[in-house]
């Protein structure tokens, strides 16, 4: 591609098209600095519901609104110049009905520029997923380990290990007949995801779920180790930004109250200096 071709978006048929190739590398965005930066080594930069608990200090992601992921997902957009977004659906903007899910995909679509979005459930959600790709809203679900079912689950379990593993198959196929260009897998056991990869059409997107999806997606903040009290096994920290954060941090603080910040070169003189 020359250097004045613009760059051709992801879409989602790129993305269903890739099953079985390459593995996809997704990783979640909430601001357009932060997209920039996946956007360079991505294929798909999701807007999650995440962001609640990442950047606003909740208990869970129960409590973000749309107007949360409108904002990110405009910041995100913004930042995303190949990569494709995918938003979030927050809790209770989709679950009541097809056409309730219908009325705010289409504004996170219109109101973001984000070609799709993702939402938690499998069989009970499949008529929905359906109703939506039939209207021109691409869908990726989200099976296993559905964070927004957290009250219903009793915590952030593995689900599918014994008895539960054929309910998730069943899931993952009734998300794909609806009509699904991928789905999340998260923290299902490994085996089980990669029955269900080799099962499926459609990509399977681990988190937390072996290395056999076709593709992986973590929260960014996460294997940034921007966190330093948060370690889920199924997290990598890349790096330890938190750590390095805060070192600078106390760097700063201690320098302001010895009167070291700002030195001259930090500072404007009174008389602008003759150049030579
Ligand atoms: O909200 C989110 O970030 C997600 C990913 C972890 C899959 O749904």
């Amino acid at each position: 591609m020359s250097a004045t071709s613009p760059v051709r978006p992801v879409l989602p048929p790129d993305i269903r098209a890739r099953k079985g190739s390459a593995p996809l590398v997704v990783l979640t965005a909430y601001s357009t600095p932060v997209a920039r930066l996946v956007d360079a080594h991505c294929d798909i930069v999701l807007v999650g519901d995440s962001v609640g608990m990442v950047i606003h200090g909740l208990p869970s992601t129960l409590g973000v609104t749309m107007e949360m992921m409108i904002l990110h997902g405009r910041a995100v957009v913004r930042g995303a110049q190949k990569a494709m977004p995918v938003i979030d659906m927050p809790f209770g903007s989709y679950e009541e009905s097809p056409e309730q899910a219908f009325r705010n995909a289409a504004r996170l679509m219109a109101e973001t520029g984000a070609p799709a979005v993702k939402l938690e459930g499998g069989v009970h959600m499949a008529e929905t997923i359906a109703f939506l790709t039939a209207r021109g809203v691409p869908v990726m679900a989200h099976v296993g380990l559905t964070p927004q079912a957290v009250n219903t689950l009793g915590g952030y379990k593995v689900v599918g290990r014994e008895g539960e593993a054929e309910k998730v198959m069943a899931d993952a196929r009734a998300v794909e007949a609806a009509g699904a260009f991928a789905v999340v897998l998260e923290k299902v056991p490994e085996g089980l995801a990669g029955r269900i990869t080799e099962a499926l059409s459609i990509p399977t997107i681990g988190i937390g779920a072996g290395v056999a999806c076709d593709g992986q997606v973590l929260v960014v903040d996460d294997m940034l180790g921007l966190f330093t009290d948060f370690r889920p096994k199924f997290v990598k920290r890349y790096a330890e930004l938190g750590k390095a954060a805060d070192e600078a941090i106390a760097a700063y603080a201690a320098e302001v109250r010895a009167r070291s910040f700002p030195a001259a070169e930090h500072s404007f003189p009174d008389v602008v200096p003759v150049k030579k």
